[in-house]
């Protein structure tokens, strides 16, 4: 865990409902709780109402009702933030479009914001464009605004597509500003001291192969892995030779509740032992927590604070 705490970029994906969400979030209660100022960061459509308050997942999961896209505060050290393409596609604009004021005009054209929200690639570059702003803020004595910027992505191979922007870009538009921006935009996101992604996945044995294939995407965009977590680990109480007592106890018995348990806890330890045969990076084990909301974030936080060295 103490990796994750000295980059500046963390990006947080995997499939549908495992945890991304969660371990964004209670990275980013961590990392506060270790002095960093952090800036945890949920990604959001495009669309109309650009600077629209949204309902988020990742504010329900840090206690608040929703985001804003500019930085809110949430504890000491923590802040959140709706990451949406638009402010970035000002941004963007600005820096293409000769005046501010013809940037900020163009983005008042529904015209122009529903083109920059349809075209492929382009919502993903409203992001990176935004993440690169959020990453590179600083205050008044020079420090960055935020020291760590988690960013808690929608879906599997939303990664990806923000590493394969770049590259179409910059075959599209070689030079000028936009190149420069992406160009920079690409060398954060490649660099193992300053970007790493999360994946997070679940101790069964489909999500356990979608994850080893999603870290060798990762690498093969030469994005940094920087740590798995094997969510919602059941509980598991034996030690080997208490385990194989209760395996003869319900041997030959009807079916009990408790049997189940035992099958979900012998899958478990099977897909972390496949996981960490298969993939380089740390693997780190987060339990099954009987809470909900900002109380399972605080819960799954101190956690990773005793997760140990991964
Ligand atoms: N370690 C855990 N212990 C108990 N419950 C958990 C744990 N991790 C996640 N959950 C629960 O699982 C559900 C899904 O988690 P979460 O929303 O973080 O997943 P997600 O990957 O972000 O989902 P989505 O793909 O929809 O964004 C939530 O209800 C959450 O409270
Ligand atoms: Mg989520």
């Amino acid at each position: 865990m103490k990796r994750l705490l000295s980059l500046r970029a963390v990006l947080v994906t995997g499939k549908g409902g495992v945890g991304k969400t969660t371990v964004a979030a209670s990275i980013a209660k961590y990392a506060a709780a270790q002095g960093k100022r952090v800036l945890c960061a949920e990604m959001v459509g495009g669309g109309e109402n650009a600077r629209a308050e949204v309902t988020s997942a990742l504010a329900q999961a840090l206690g608040r009702k929703d985001l804003d896209d500019q930085p809110v505060d949430i504890a000491p050290n923590l802040r959140a933030v709706a990451l949406s393409p638009a402010l970035g596609h000002q941004k963007f604009l600005r820096d293409v479009l000769p005046m501010r004021l013809l940037a900020d005009a163009a983005m008042r054209s529904g015209a122009i914001r529903r083109f920059l929200s349809a075209a492929p690639t382009f919502p993903e570059m409203g992001v990176l464009y935004r993440m690169l702003e959020l990453v590179r803020q600083t205050r008044r004595d020079g420090s960055f605004e935020h020291d760590l910027l988690v960013v808690d992505l929608p879906a599997t191979g939303h990664a990806l597509a923000l590493a394969q922007i770049p590259a179409s870009l910059l075959r599209v538009i070689p030079t000028g500003p936009i190149a420069t921006a992406v160009r920079e935009g690409l060398a954060l996101l490649q660099d193992p001291t300053c970007t790493g992604s999360v994946v997070v996945t679940l101790p069964e044995t489909l999500p356990i192969s979608e994850a080893i294939e999603l870290c060798t995407g990762i690498e093969q965009h030469k994005i940094p892995l920087a740590t798995v977590f094997v969510n919602r680990v059941p509980y598991d109480p034996f030690s080997d030779e208490e385990r194989e007592a209760v395996r003869t106890m319900l041997d030959g018995k009807p079916p009990t509740l408790g049997e189940r348990t035992m099958e979900r806890i012998d899958r478990s330890r099977v897909a972390l032992a496949r996981i960490s045969a298969a993939v380089r990076a740390p693997i780190v084990a987060l339990q099954d927590v009987f809470l909900e909301g900002s109380k399972l974030t605080d819960e799954v936080a101190l956690l990773m604070d005793s997760a140990g060295p991964a």
